[in-house]
Formats: structure tokens, C-alpha cells, sequence
């Protein structure tokens, strides 16, 4: 796991047990690598002999642009949180955080996304690493709502273009290139590039502000940076009903104030420990080939962590982290 910071990351963790189930010798580590160096600690570690990678921040998109090839969802995502070193030395990217919160919104919260009404929070890198997935599992109407509605629009029509197979994903970043190494994660670096095999969708999309989201969805997901600041972005709280449920990517030590809301209008409230651990089992089978039974790890992890929670004084217990493209694997 590359990252600044890095030692946070609860993802040793996470593989070492998928390890311990499934009978695979892994070495998993945290690698702290200096924010300006993202290329030249994975060719070391590539050359030491390492064969995967997960990324984040703050380098998600320098990963993006070291890799060779890269997968549908990582060109789609305009990032990479996966590196798949190749037996003849070839380096493929691929961006599980989408499916993570797909399997994690699926098989653990048991709500088939196919057919659905699906409110997406947010328009930067992690609204953009989640919404193809989205539109794969079969979504009937994808909503994407954001503070700066333009973003929302933008990402709406890269969306829609992907529902031409093979089609190219519009730039939505002219200035990704000369994006700084703090702000990769925030997606937008595939401009341009031909998605091959990009799978046909049906749903309907449409992005703009606040005012795009009328009535109730069936599920609502927070993936804007709000929660971190205990913000809640804005929209119409008659979106949520106790029909719905409302998926917060932050995962933190007690309830954000989204998942706040939606307890109180008797919604049903996510938050991210799930999609971390699914996105790290997605990883684990890209580099083994073989899927770890993610469902009793989450379980021992949010049983760990509400120990952990419990020892903590009261003070130190408020931080908040998050399980998405941004800070936390
Ligand atoms: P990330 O990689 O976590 O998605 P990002 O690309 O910087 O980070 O995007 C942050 C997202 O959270 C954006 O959609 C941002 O809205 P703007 O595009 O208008 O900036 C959203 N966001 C951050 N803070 C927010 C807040 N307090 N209320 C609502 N939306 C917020």
C-alpha cells in the first residue's frame, strides 16, 4: 500500500487476514513514498521484486499514468487505486473502488442495485470511481448532484458516452496535467482515452445541482468530502424514506451527519467500512485469483475497531477517515 500518509492504512491488515483464510503467502506492507516521488518508489519496489500495489492519496492519478494498460472501470474512474505487475514485466491499473461499494451496497446490505433510483452525493474523484460501476449493475436512473453543478453535468455526459461500447471518455479536467500530486484522487485524468469494451448501460443519467433531484430514490450515496468537516452537502432530504438506503463512503466513528439524516427521516444508514474491505478483496483476487470471504473479515474488522473505539478517550474518538478513493484504505 503506497500512500502519503500511509501508516493509517488498515489495509495490512485486511490482506493479511484474506491471506490467513485463503492459504495465500502474501507480503503486504505500508510503503510511504515522498509526495513528488510516486514513480520512482514503485520502480524500486517493482525492481526489489514486489508485484501489486494498492494506491492512495495523494496518488491515485500518478499511478494511473505509470501504469501500461489499465482496465475499463480505472479509464473510466481516470484512476488507479491497483497495480498488477505482469510476469513479463507489464503493469496493468485497475480502480476497484467502485465495485467495492457495488458488492459491498449488494452482498452485505443485501440491495440489488439493478432496476434501482440511485442519487450520487458529489462530482469529484470518488463520485467518478463509483458511478460506472453503478451504471454496470444495472441502475434504472443515476442522479449525480453536486455543490458545483457543472462538475455534476460533466460527469453526467462522460457517463452517458460510455453508453456506446468502446466510446472515449470526454476530458473533464483540461488541466490534469498540471494538477498537483495533492489533488490526484480527484479523477479526471483519462481525458481522451479510448475505454475498449466499455459495457453498455441503460440507465438514465443526469447531473446538475440540488435542484435535479426530485422525490424519493432508492438509494442515496454521500460522495462528496463534506463528512470529514461534518458537513452535509445539499439536497432535498425528501429524496430519503424508509425505503432508501443512504450509503455514506466516509466510515468514521460514529454516525456522519448524513447518515444522521438519514436515520431521522427512518432510512436506512451505510457507511464505508464495507466498501473498504470489498474494494481490498477485488485487489486480493486481481492479484491471486482467488476471492477472499470479505463478509467475516469486515465483521472482525468493525468488531476490532468498536474495541478500539471503546479504549479511546473521549477526545481522540471523533476522527474521521474515509474508505473511498480519497485517505483511507
Ligand atoms: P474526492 O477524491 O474525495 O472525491 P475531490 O475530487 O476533491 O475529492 O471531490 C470532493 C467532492 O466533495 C466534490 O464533489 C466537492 O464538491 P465541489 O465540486 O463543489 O467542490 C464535494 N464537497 C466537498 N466538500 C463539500 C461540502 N462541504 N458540501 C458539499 N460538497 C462538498
Amino acid at each position: 500500500m503506497i500512500g502519503n500518509p500511509v501508516a493509517h492504512s488498515k489495509s495490512p491488515w485486511i490482506h493479511a487476514r484474506f491471506a490467513e483464510q485463503t492459504g495465500e503467502r502474501i507480503d503486504y506492507e505500508h510503503l510511504l513514498a515522498p509526495v513528488d516521488g510516486f514513480d520512482e518508489a514503485a520502480r524500486a519496489f517493482i525492481s526489489a521484486g514486489g508485484r501489486g500495489l494498492n494506491v492512495t492519496v495523494p496518488f491515485k492519478l500518478a499511478a494511473y499514468r505509470f501504469a501500461n494498460a489499465h482496465s475499463t472501470r480505472a479509464a473510466a474512474a481516470g484512476a488507479v487505486n491497483t497495480l498488477k505487475v505482469d510476469a513479463d514485466g507489464s503493469i496493468l491499473g485497475d480502480n476497484t473502488d467502485g465495485i467495492g461499494l457495488v458488492n459491498d451496497i449488494e452482498r452485505n446490505l443485501h440491495v440489488r442495485l439493478a432496476g434501482k433510483r440511485v442519487l450520487l452525493l458529489g462530482a469529484g474523484g470518488a463520485a467518478r470511481g463509483v458511478a460506472l460501476p453503478l451504471l454496470e449493475a444495472g441502475v434504472r436512473e443515476l442522479v449525480i448532484v453536486n455543490r458545483t453543478a457543472s462538475k455534476a453535468v460533466d460527469l453526467a455526459a462522460a457517463m452517458t458516452a460510455l453508453q456506446v461500447a468502446g466510446s472515449e471518455i470526454p476530458n473533464l479536467d483540461a488541466d490534469a496535467s498540471a494538477e498537483t500530486e495533492a489533488d490526484a484522487g480527484a479523477g479526471a485524468g483519462a481525458g481522451g482515452d479510448a475505454i475498449p469494451g466499455a459495457h453498455v448501460h441503460t440507465g438514465t443519467i443526469v447531473g446538475g445541482g440540488a435542484e435535479v433531484a426530485t422525490g424519493a430514490f432508492d438509494v442515496v450515496i454521500n460522495a462528496t468530502a463534506g463528512s470529514l468537516g461534518g458537513e452535509l452537502p445539499s439536497f432535498d432530504p425528501e429524496a430519503l424514506t424508509p425505503d432508501t438506503l443512504a450509503y455514506d463512503m466516509m466510515y468514521a466513528a460514529h454516525p456522519t451527519v448524513f447518515m444522521q439524516l438519514a436515520q431521522a427521516r427512518g432510512a436506512r444508514a451505510a457507511d464505508g467500512l464495507g466498501m473498504l474491505v470489498e474494494q481490498a478483496a477485488e485487489s486480493f483476487h486481481i492479484w491471486r485469483g482467488v476471492r477472499p470471504d470479505s463478509a467475516s473479515v469486515l465483521a472482525e474488522l468493525r468488531a476490532m475497531l468498536a474495541r478500539q473505539q471503546a479504549a479511546l478517550p473521549a477526545q481522540a474518538a471523533v476522527t474521521a477517515t474515509t474508505a473511498t478513493a480519497s485517505p483511507a484504505p
